[in-house]
């Protein structure tokens, strides 16, 4: 019976950690913005060009996002606001940086 707990406590913290960096902390934000993550990336990528840019220009806006260097329209930024800086730690944040160059880089240059 017990042995039975903690392979299934053990079952549910395996779950826990197969959630990566990205889909903790972006997407439960997101889901909720009419605009997609996919949307705001292809901006990203117009705005800065290619990947080491990109990425930096990520970071630092997670860490220091102000209205006049967003890339989302006025519209979008009066109704929705400036997102607060992320509480992540570096680690967490550069993975979750580079999960997002890689699933969205491909649609980027097929566009
Ligand atoms: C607490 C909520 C929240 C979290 C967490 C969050 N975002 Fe955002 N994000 C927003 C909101 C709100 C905006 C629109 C306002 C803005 O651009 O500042 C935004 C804007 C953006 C933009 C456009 C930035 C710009 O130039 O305006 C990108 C790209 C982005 N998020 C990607 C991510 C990624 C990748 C993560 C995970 C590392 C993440 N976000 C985590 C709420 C969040």
């Amino acid at each position: 019976m017990v042995i039975k707990k903690i392979l299934f406590l053990l079952l549910l913290s395996g779950f826990a950690l197969a959630e990566n960096a990205y889909e903790k902390h972006c997407i439960p934000c997101h889901v909720s913005l009419p605009s997609s993550l996919q949307n705001m990336f292809m901006k990203y990528l117009a705005a800065y060009g290619g990947e080491n840019n990109v990425k930096v220009g990520l970071r630092h806006y997670f860490r220091y996002p102000a209205r006049d260097i967003s890339v989302m329209p006025d519209l979008f930024i009066d109704r929705y606001g400036i997102k607060e800086p992320l509480e992540i730690d570096e680690e967490e944040l550069r993975e979750a940086i580079n999960i997002y160059w890689e699933k969205y880089k491909v649609i980027g240059r097929l566009e």
